[in-house]
């Protein structure tokens, strides 16, 4: 029992002062529960309100992908410079040291290969991601595709366990062969996302009005990769969404196919998190490389 002989009289009630009030640096996220917001400021940084996420999720589709063979030898050195990792269960518990303590994005949505029909997809149990401690579930949406009520059917339900847990749910545009990546489809697949409820969206960037891609959704977007390019280009890419109100990057290919991964990673956090021009990233990248591991 509590002793009340020696309990000190309370006298800082502050009076007249008002109470503090934390307004979310999240767009859109204002009314999302305590845990979600704190699961989102460990992905997100909030004192640059972006996120670099490494992706490398890819094997769950394409099997063993350049610069994924071995991801025990290639992703532990990476993964230290990254704000979250996007992974599978299984590299997930078989490659990543829980010791990393990285906020896992969980790739949730699963089920076809590039031998077959991408996006005929289900969903893994609440339970094992729950048991993995993810920070985000991320769910295929092929919207315009055949797979099209499937993908938004499984958004959907993620949406719903993903709330009940309060683990955001990021909702993936897929794009296929048949799917123009510009940014009138773009719009529409992020903000069906948005809709159906995911806590942010992860698309591509377009060369051509990006920013109304960001602008007509009314939660976080972060932007994939794509297929390698040159190094340069990619910061360029990177430095450009973030210009046009993308909120950070979910990057494999352009980090772990890079000449020199370790350093891209940095040169991309720096464009990302410090806002540096895609010259002085460059210029960064090429001096990091000959830095002692
Ligand atoms: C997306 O659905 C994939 O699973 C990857 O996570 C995504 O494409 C990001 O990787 P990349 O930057 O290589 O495109």
């Amino acid at each position: 029992m509590a002793d009340n002989d020696t309990t000190k009289d309370a006298a800082e009630y502050g009076i007249g002062i008002p109470v503090p009030r934390h307004p979310f640096f999240l767009k859109g996220l204002d009314h999302v529960d305590w845990g979600m917001k704190n699961r989102l400021s460990r992905i997100f940084s909030p004192k640059s309100g972006n996120t670099v996420m490494l992706a490398f999720d890819h094997g769950y589709i394409m099997g063993p992908t350049s610069g994924l063979e071995r991801m025990d030898l290639s992703m532990p050195p990476l993964i230290e410079y990254a704000d979250c990792i996007m992974c599978t269960r299984g590299a997930l518990r078989s490659i990543v040291p829980p010791t990393s303590n990285k906020p896992v994005s969980l790739r949730y949505s699963a089920g076809t290969t590039v031998l077959t029909d991408l996006n005929d997809e289900c969903l893994i149990d609440i339970e094992d991601a729950i048991r993995v401690n993810a920070s985000a579930l991320a769910v295929m949406v092929a919207a315009g595709s055949r797979f099209e009520a499937k993908t938004i059917a499984n958004l959907v339900r993620t949406a719903d366990l993903a709330a009940k847990y309060g683990i955001p749910a990021l909702g993936v545009t897929a794009v296929g062969k048949e799917l123009t990546r510009d940014a009138r489809y773009l719009s529409l697949a992020c903000r069906v996302c948005a809709e159906n409820g995911a806590t942010f969206v992860k698309t591509y960037y377009c060369e051509s009005d990006f920013e109304k891609v960001t602008a007509t959704c009314p939660v976080p977007i972060v932007i994939a990769g794509g297929k390698k390019l040159p190094e340069d280009e990619t910061l360029e890419l990177a430095y450009r969404a973030i210009q046009q109100g993308a909120s950070g990057v979910d990057m494999g290919r352009n980090v772990f196919q890079a000449g020199h991964p370790v350093a891209m990673i940095q040169a991309i956090r720096a464009v990302v998190h410090e806002r540096r021009s895609p010259k002085e990233a460059l210029d960064l990248y090429q001096t990091l490389q000959h830095a002692k591991p």
